[in-house]
């Protein structure tokens, strides 16, 4: 087992991130640009093969290929500027559900790719509010500068005005499309040409006021000139750099550049890795002071992806590394039920061409064979200490579906699936309370899809499902619950903690409700 100190230097390398972003706005490219820096050359599309195409019912077997997939691609490991590099996935399109958003309870900070064309769009918001929510930095990439863009005045702001974070430029696009130029990089003082006349000199560097050290024709060009009045303005009246607020997630450092044609993206990089945090601590339930060079091996399983093939039941629990070291064949008790387990049969996503190896520290992603041992949130942890990482949280869905067994004489298997799969986190329960009716609930429609597959494959249980639509969850405290709030507009149903909740139809019945009972708090679970 490794000391204290040595364990402290290799967790001061890690850099644990996810990248959020709205489908297509860049993040595969992005992605394989980065890997590239790391010297993993993958085959041409291995990260863009997973990109699930249409979930249509018949092509199941297309997502357990897709699947395998995206297990491997689920956790990427490289090396590069003496950091070593965990991104996490969050897969986009269809995929988006509840796995998403607690792998961001797994990262400590997040990168945000915008499509500088389009804006913030929807998915990005969603995301960013996870984010948000648990404070962690984040680092904005404004991408397709090759592509006309929007006013880069315009997408700062909006940065602001729709998520509510301050936007910091790091540096601002001089042009975008046809007439871009390149960036003028006032964090690294200097001008970054898009296509230099002599490929030796990419950068032109700029004195202590931000002008041209050497004369230069971009002093004649309009696009430049604009680029840099910009930037001064910003100098002037934007906001400061304020570290402690990147830290807190209240500012965000925002670079321009293009993913596709990787303008940019180093320049990124590079200055995403001075200012990104290394691995945090995580608060335990039981208050254990737990560092992450803590000599103690401890970690919590964030998301749990079945293989879905039928003949091998097995599925892998991704554990997220909180402290201590990991070793192959370790003994862990799993917390929960204090059951011991030896950790042998193990994924570690490590960088493929790696000359040292070390083993797994806070911050690194391992991936353990399951056979129905854990659960979303559960925590394991080496030694006698005992430790509980706080439970992650609920997060509120959106889609609902009525489930029920095809056939009544197999009441059995179907209780069992769903008791499972809810462990597992696949979907969430609700109960309607005058009906008893059994409720689904998820955040992406794929959930739904993925738990009938997998209650006909595993179980051998056909379910019916009746689609709801989308509903707003909002939960109420018990003690003002009467059931006669229920009404026509709003369905009653407890939680898999038996927590009373209403699913209104919209928001016009959750104000009507309101307005009848303005005593009555509702909260939603975020
Ligand atoms: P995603 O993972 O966020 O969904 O996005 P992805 O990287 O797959 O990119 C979506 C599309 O945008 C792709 O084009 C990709 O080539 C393109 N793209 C990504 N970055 C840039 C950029 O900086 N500039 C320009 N001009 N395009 C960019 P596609 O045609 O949908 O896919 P493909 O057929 O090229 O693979």
């Amino acid at each position: 087992m490794g000391n204290k100190s040595s364990i402290d230097a290799s967790v001061d390398k890690r850099r644990t991130f996810a990248i959020i972003s709205h489908p297509d706005a860049g993040k595969t490219t992005i992605t394989e640009q980065l890997l590239l820096f790391g010297g993993i050359v993958r085959q041409a599309g291995t990260v863009k093969a997973k990109k699930s195409g249409n979930f249509a019912k018949s092509d199941w077997m297309e997502i357990e290929k897709k699947r395998g997939i995206s297990v491997t691609s689920s956790v990427m490991q490289f090396d590069y500027g003496g950091k070593r590099i965990n991104i996490l996935d969050t897969p986009g399109h269809q995929d988006f559900s509840e796995d998403t958003y607690r792998t961001l309870m797994a990262v400590d900070s997040a990168v945000m790719v915008i499509d500088a064309a389009k804006g913030i769009e929807p998915q990005t918001k969603k995301l960013f509010q996870i984010c948000k929510m648990r404070g962690i930095p984040i680092f904005t990439f404004m991408n397709k500068l090759d592509r006309d863009s929007r006013d880069p005045m315009e997408l700062i702001s909006q940065l602001e005005d729709v998520l509510g974070i301050e936007g910091y430029p790091m540096n601002w696009p001089v042009g975008s499309g046809k007439i871009l130029r390149g960036l003028y990089d006032r964090y690294n003082r200097r001008v970054e040409l898009y296509r230099p006349e002599d490929k030796n000199k990419p950068y032109l560097p700029l004195d202590e006021d931000g002008n041209l050290l050497e004369p230069s024709k971009l002093e004649e060009d309009n696009v430049y000139r604009d680029a840099k009045e910009s930037m001064d303005l910003i100098a002037e009246a934007g906001n400061p750099f304020d570290a402690e607020k990147i830290r807190n997630g209240e500012q965000t450092p925002v670079f321009f550049g293009s993913a596709l044609v990787n303008f940019g993206v180093k320049t990124f990089l590079d200055a995403y890795l001075k200012f990104a945090p290394k691995p945090g601590e995580h608060e335990t339930e039981n208050e254990v002071d737990l560092k992450p060079d803590d000599k103690q091996f401890t970690g919590f399983v964030f998301k749990i992806q079945a293989n879905m093939n039928p003949k091998h039941r097995d599925r892998i629990a991704f554990v997220r590394v909180c402290s201590g070291e990991f070793e192959k064949g370790m003994d862990v008790t799993l917390q929960r039920n204090q059951k011991k387990l030896r950790l042998s049969n193990v994924t570690e996503f490590m960088a493929d061409t790696r000359e040292n190896v070390e083993n797994a520290v806070a911050g690194d992603i391992i991936g353990l064979y399951d056979t129905g041992n854990f659960q979303i949130g559960d925590t394991i942890y080496a030694g006698k200490r005992e430790v509980k990482f706080t439970k992650l949280p609920q997060f509120t869905p959106e889609l609902f579906m009525k489930v029920s067994a095809k056939n009544v004489m197999k009441q059995k298997s179907f209780h069992k699936g769903i008791k499972q799969l809810v462990q597992e986190g696949a979907v969430q329960l609700y109960t309607a309370y005058t009906t008893g009716d059994y409720i689904l609930g998820a955040v992406g429609q794929l959930q739904f899809e993925v738990f009938q597959f997998r209650m006909q494959n595993e179980y051998n249980s056909e379910v019916v499902m009746e689609p709801m639509g989308k509903k707003t969850a909002r939960w109420i405290d018990p003690e003002q619950l009467d059931e006669k709030m229920s009404s026509s507009r709003n369905i009653l149903v407890k939680d898999g903690h038996g927590d009373p909740l209403f699913l209104f139809e919209n928001s016009f019945a959750e104000r009507w409700f309101k307005e009848k009972y303005p005593d009555v708090k509702l909260t939603s679970k975020l």
